[in-house]
């Protein structure tokens, strides 16, 4: 192309594509509210034409929040205002307050967000506006009851939100009250839903008439990663800290180390990471621990850190014989490894050197004061091979000296002493306070041996098995209180090709958003034990074991599936996912806004067509 002709390709380029958006208003296409459903047509022949935006917020069933309120009733009309008008008062004391503070300011944010000039935390709002824009005034006033700062399972997280704009004024009061930091918190997220960005005005939006009671139906509301398989960086983990705060999750459950890898710098113990880690880079440091541990608790996430143990161990503990402590592990990379553990590379710590003990309470020591302060903890626990204990010189000979035998009663007994051992040493390390333990199902678990060796009042036991497993009946009637986490609906990893051999891997098929969104644990748990059991679930979480994932591709695994999980936990709704379906578009939508790489779900046309996407 010559100069002159580039010349003339720019001249014509700047007049069809200005740095100004085009008026939105002058486009033939506009919406409005047809029985709750946001009906596309022709502008010239809509008597009340809105945006897709004004009309997503004032029109559907449900109103636009996700997960959806416990009550919601949401008036017809909407005010423009600007950012710079959004005045806030806060009623709170204590550490609450400095929280509330920051929240408010990723609320502010998360506004600016929905202009799509936004990039770097600034986004262009350009006038003119008309006067009623320019001026609109939202003045937000919140009250906390209460001082809590770190979410506990009995943590309160209801809030009440009202939205009042008279008619034709020039100010809309938001009030929020809320008897935690926690619950004015998901209001914030709740008011954020209420307003969005509005083309045509150049400007927010927001509803101007909004009452909301609103409380969660499970307390524990999780989502699991995991970065032993592969390293997940920080930006990453924050992101997805980010979207659980936009879905109302409360609990990121790190699944930190395994057998593949030991990502985690321990300051009396560094030759983990030495040994275990991928790389030097690859290194989750205290101060990115303690920075993550933060930046959850002001979104109302709390990080519940799991250290899996006595199987799932290997890489990183390899450095024992030479320190003089003695092999802490077994079966290490042992071949072929079907025969020792579920997946490779195997590994098990050494149940006959008592110093695995030592490195255990340093370990739990440093995770304490990492995470601190606890409220429950998780020590995994789960997919112990007797075979690989069996077939250790060590470990048999052991057995045998003591007189235990090598049965596998032998083999559960000695395991649930390591599991009493290692309680122990977690209490010890927090200070003589006793926090509940979470375990997963396995043999220990399984029937008749449950009640024999865990204890009902310190242990929440964790379900990965099927939705329909017959244990989950059990589990209750001994008394347990139970998360749930059935692979057959709750496993994100499922559904992809295999990763050792051909074909697709164990847990397949996918688990769409729709098999995430009904799977009700109240449901399981009462159809396998009875309704009087329901009150032990104590919440569910879905996972995502990363062989297949990493900072790479982590965002469109977990999202928006992980949003269908957080509506089921907060709202438990009493229909399927078919009545949630274009509200859990638009959240998608708004997870992408928000700077998460969400997975699409169906063509951008069902978006602006709504429930024309049937089958
Ligand atoms: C361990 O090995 C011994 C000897 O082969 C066998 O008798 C025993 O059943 C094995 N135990 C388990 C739990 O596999």
């Amino acid at each position: 192309m010559g100069v002159d002709k580039a010349r003339l390709f720019l001249a014509i380029f700047a007049v069809l594509a200005p740095a100004e958006a085009f008026d939105w208003s002058s486009s033939p296409w506009a919406w409005h509210c047809a029985d709750g459903t946001c009906v596309k047509g022709a502008r010239e022949h809509i008597s009340n034409p809105t945006s897709l935006e004004t009309c997503k917020l004032t029109c559907g069933k449900d109103g636009p929040v996700w997960p959806k309120p416990d009550y919601i009733t949401i008036g017809k009309e909407v005010s423009y205002f600007l950012p710079k008008n959004l005045a806030h008062d806060l009623l709170c004391s204590g550490d609450s307050c400095n929280l509330l503070k920051q929240a408010f300011a990723i609320f502010e944010d998360n506004l600016n967000k929905y202009n799509p000039t936004y990039s770097n935390g600034e986004a262009s709002w350009t006038g003119p506006w008309a006067p009623s824009v320019e001026t609109h005034q939202v003045s937000v006033h919140i009250v906390l009851q209460m001082d809590q700062s770190h979410l506990k399972m009995d943590t309160d997280e209801s809030y009440q939100l009202t939205v009042q704009t008279a008619a034709g004024g020039s100010t809309s009061a938001v009030t929020i009250t809320a008897p935690t930091f926690f619950g004015a918190r998901h209001a914030l997220e709740t008011l954020s839903q209420l307003i969005d960005y509005e083309e045509s005005t150049n400007s927010l939006q927001i509803v101007n008439i909004v009452t909301i009671q609103d409380s969660p139906a499970f307390h524990y509301r999780g989502l699991l990663v995991d970065t032993s398989r592969n390293y997940v960086d920080i930006p990453t983990i924050k992101r997805t800290i980010d979207a659980m705060a936009a879905t109302k999750l409360n609990t990121f459950h790190w699944h930190i180390t395994d057998s593949h890898s030991f990502p985690l710098y321990l300051e009396t113990l560094p030759k983990m990471f030495q040994y275990g880690a991928y790389t030097y880079r690859q290194v989750y440091y205290p101060a990115d621990v303690r920075d993550i541990v933060q930046y959850a608790r002001v979104r109302g996430v709390r990080v519940l850190p799991e250290f899996d143990a006595p199987a799932h161990v290997g890489h990183g503990w390899q450095w024992g014989e030479k320190d003089g402590l003695g092999k802490l592990v077994v079966c290490l990379d042992k071949e072929p490894w079907m025969s020792y553990c579920v997946e490779p590379p195997c590994g098990q710590l050494n149940l006959a050197n008592e110093n695995i003990y030592k490195v255990l309470g340093d370990i739990y020591k440093e995770l304490v004061d990492l995470f601190s302060p606890i409220d429950l903890f998780h020590y995994g626990g789960d997919e112990v091979n007797l075979n690989c204990w069996n077939t250790s010189k060590e470990v048999t000979d052991w057995m045998e000296a003591s007189g235990f035998g090598r049965d596998d009663d032998a083999y559960y007994k000695q395991w649930s002493v390591f599991q009493d051992k290692s309680e122990a040493l977690l209490t010890k390390a927090n200070k003589g306070i006793e926090v509940p333990g979470v375990i997963w199902t396995s043999h220990l678990t399984e029937e008749g041996r449950v009640g024999q060796y865990l204890d009902n009042k310190r242990y929440i036991i964790q379900i990965w098995t099927t939705g329909k497993d017959p244990l989950i009946a059990e589990l209750v009637k001994e008394g347990f209180d139970v998360i749930m986490s059935n692979y057959d609906a709750w496993y994100l990893d499922c559904g992809f090709g295999a990763w050792v051999g051909e074909g697709n891997n164990w847990c397949s098929p996918y688990k769409g958003w729709q098999a995430v969104y009904d799977n009700s644990p109240h449901k399981i748990v009462s159809d396998l034990a009875g309704a009087q059991y329901t009150s032990q679930v104590k919440g569910g979480e879905a996972a995502l074991w990363t062989e297949q994932a990493d900072s790479e591709n982590l965002d469109a695994r977990l999202w928006p599936r992980s949003s269908a999980l957080g509506e089921r936990l907060w709202s438990d709704p009493d229909h399927n996912w078919r009545t949630a379906e274009t509200r859990f578009i638009h959240h998608r939508q708004r997870l992408v806004q928000r700077g998460i790489m969400a997975d699409r779900i169906q063509p951008q046309w069902c978006h602006q067509n709504e429930e024309l996407c049937y089958a």
